[in-house]
């Protein structure tokens, strides 16, 4: 018998593009604009899991069937501190290709290093976008030029993709909150959507980084959601002094022994100012080591 897919998911796996250029990628957009089609877009670094799907589909949600979903994988040199695992980080671009042609992505933008960032390995890139109060906590302490990477890629990727919409993860709550301010200090005229974190079933958030795990480690690495179901279960009963809590939670920490606590911190979840009381509807995000792998998870209390 001859199986027959659904006649969607044929047109988009024809009409899957790979676009490694930037001048490419502005002629199909011009193309797109000119017609009127609504674009949304899931920008990545690739390795892409669950999660990052989940976003492909709110993407498509967002534009509908008419319209187009591009994807971009790009590993950012300039969100890597100098001591980060960039040259480890994960590639498997064959792999994130067909995935991609399942969810029915219309374009994936490639583009390398020289085509991001022309004569910067010469030191002739010079103009980046810099957000200075979000980005001071949290990730941006621990990572000092982390966020400068990040809004100036997502910046340039704007630019160039000119999306409708753009779906980012609640899994790194800090980045998504910065990127919606500075869509709104420098007017891209576009809508930020931020999309719940995927997690496994026993509660660890997808991350392109855990497979760097160990079993060992792997197993303890629930010690992140455990923590925050934690927290949850302390507020619900009543509002916590965030020191007092904050001392509980380093302690449980410890019971994953191959844990080392980089940060925990409750805050306001839009302008993630620290919070002295920790209620419902407060934020917790927390960072943890395993060896030198780091994952960060967050979530509402
Ligand atoms: P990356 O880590 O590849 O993540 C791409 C997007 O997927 C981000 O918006 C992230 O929050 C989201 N994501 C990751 N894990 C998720 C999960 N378990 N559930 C839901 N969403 C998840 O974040 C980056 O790349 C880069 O900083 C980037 C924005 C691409 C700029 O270089």
């Amino acid at each position: 018998m001859i199986q027959v897919d659904c006649p969607r998911r044929i047109a988009h796996f024809s009409a899957m593009r790979v676009v490694t250029s930037i001048s490419a990628m502005q002629r199909f957009v011009k193309q797109w604009r000119h017609r009127g089609v609504r674009i949304g877009f899931v920008p990545t670094m690739g390795y892409l899991h669950a999660g990052h799907l989940s976003l492909v589909r709110a993407a498509r949600r967002r534009v509908g069937k008419e319209g187009k979903v591009v994807v971009s994988i790009y590993v950012n040199p300039t969100q890597f501190g100098p001591t980060e695992d960039l040259s480890r980080y994960p590639r498997d671009l064959k792999r994130d290709l067909k995935l991609c042609r399942a969810e029915g992505v219309d374009s994936v933008f490639v583009p390398s290093d020289t085509e991001i960032y022309p004569g910067r390995a010469e030191g002739r890139y010079s103009t980046y976008v810099v957000e200075e109060k979000l980005s001071q906590s949290m990730e941006g302490a621990s990572r000092p030029t982390h966020f400068r990477g990040v809004t100036t890629v997502v910046a340039k990727l704007f630019n160039l993709v000119q999306p409708d919409v753009a779906v980012f993860g609640a899994k790194d709550w800090q980045q998504a909150a910065l990127v919606k301010r500075m869509v709104a200090d420098l007017n891209f005229p576009l809508q930020i959507i931020v999309a719940p974190t995927v997690r496994e079933l026993d509660g660890l958030a997808l991350s392109s980084r855990n497979r760097y795990l160990a079993p060992e480690q792997r197993a303890q690495a629930t010690i992140l959601h455990r923590t925050i179901q934690r927290a949850r279960a302390a507020v619900k009963r009543q509002p916590q002094s965030a020191v007092k809590l904050k001392t509980d939670l380093k302690k449980f920490i410890t019971t994953a022994p191959l844990a080392r606590l980089d940060y925990v911190e409750f805050f306001h979840p839009d302008t993630l100012q620290p919070a002295a009381t920790v209620a419902r509807g407060t934020h917790l995000a927390l960072a943890v080591f395993f060896g030198p792998t780091r994952l960060i998870d967050n979530g509402r209390l």
